[in-house]
């Protein structure tokens, strides 16, 4: 075994990731199970439309490829056709290591014209809630014909603004969680299931 492979191993049931002891909480199979049924709802609320997927970098980027490949998928079992959408993405800042902040910040627009467009903005997880508000706010301003949002993860306890997302992945207790785009310090997105950083991997145990 390489020191990468052991480098992402198992420890009592924790994976090693990083030099870290991951929990895992979702699975790579719930993410896909997670991503159908989305993609199923989706499909179900805006078949025959020309959508846009606006991702919000840089977190929602491997859930947005997911969801955006799974309805180019189609799925034959109930009927859903292969569906084209457009994508796109912008970016914001509002955290600081793991501590949001209201202070929302743009860095990057669509480069898309939302005018008229249905338009589903796609977000790893929703928190207090501020960034997505924001976001909408801005997006609304350009007269979209509709607007809406799709997270992966929600985290209902933490909301300190009302924000209900129209598709939700999987609602979470109010852990910092990695992986599947979500990062701490940039680090950790891509960890292909949701986790929780236990601790560092004990010295000795280290391969490095
Ligand atoms: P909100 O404005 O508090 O809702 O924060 C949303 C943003 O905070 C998300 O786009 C994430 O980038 C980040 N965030 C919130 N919770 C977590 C977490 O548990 N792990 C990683 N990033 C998080
Ligand atoms: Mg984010």
């Amino acid at each position: 075994m390489t020191a990468e492979r052991a480098d992402a191993g198992q420890n009592n049931g924790l994976i090693e990731f990083n030099g870290y002891l991951i929990e895992k909480l979702i699975s790579e199979n719930e993410l896909q199970a997670i991503t159908q049924r989305l993609a199923d709802e989706i499909y179900r609320d805006f078949k025959g439309k020309n959508i846009l997927l606006v991702g919000v970098l840089k977190g929602a980027n491997l859930f947005l490829g997911d969801i955006a490949r799974e309805l180019g998928r189609g799925n034959p079992e109930i009927g859903r056709l292969p569906m084209p959408v457009e994508i796109d993405f912008l970016q914001v800042s509002s955290y600081e290591g793991d501590t949001s902040t209201k202070d929302v910040k743009k860095r990057i627009d669509v480069s898309t014209d939302i005018k008229g467009r249905d338009v589903i903005l796609v977000e790893d997880i929703v928190d207090t809630g501020h960034t997505l508000t924001w976001i909408k706010n801005q997006l609304k301003d350009r007269q979209p014909a509709s607007l809406c949002v799709c997270v992966l993860l929600d985290k209902p306890d933490r909301r300190e603004v009302f924000l209900k997302p129209e598709y939700i992945g999987k609602s979470i207790p109010n852990k910092f969680v990695i992986g599947s785009g979500l990062d701490f310090n940039q680090e950790f997105r891509n960890l292909p299931f949701i986790g929780v950083v236990v601790g560092p991997v004990k010295t000795s145990a280290r391969a490095r």
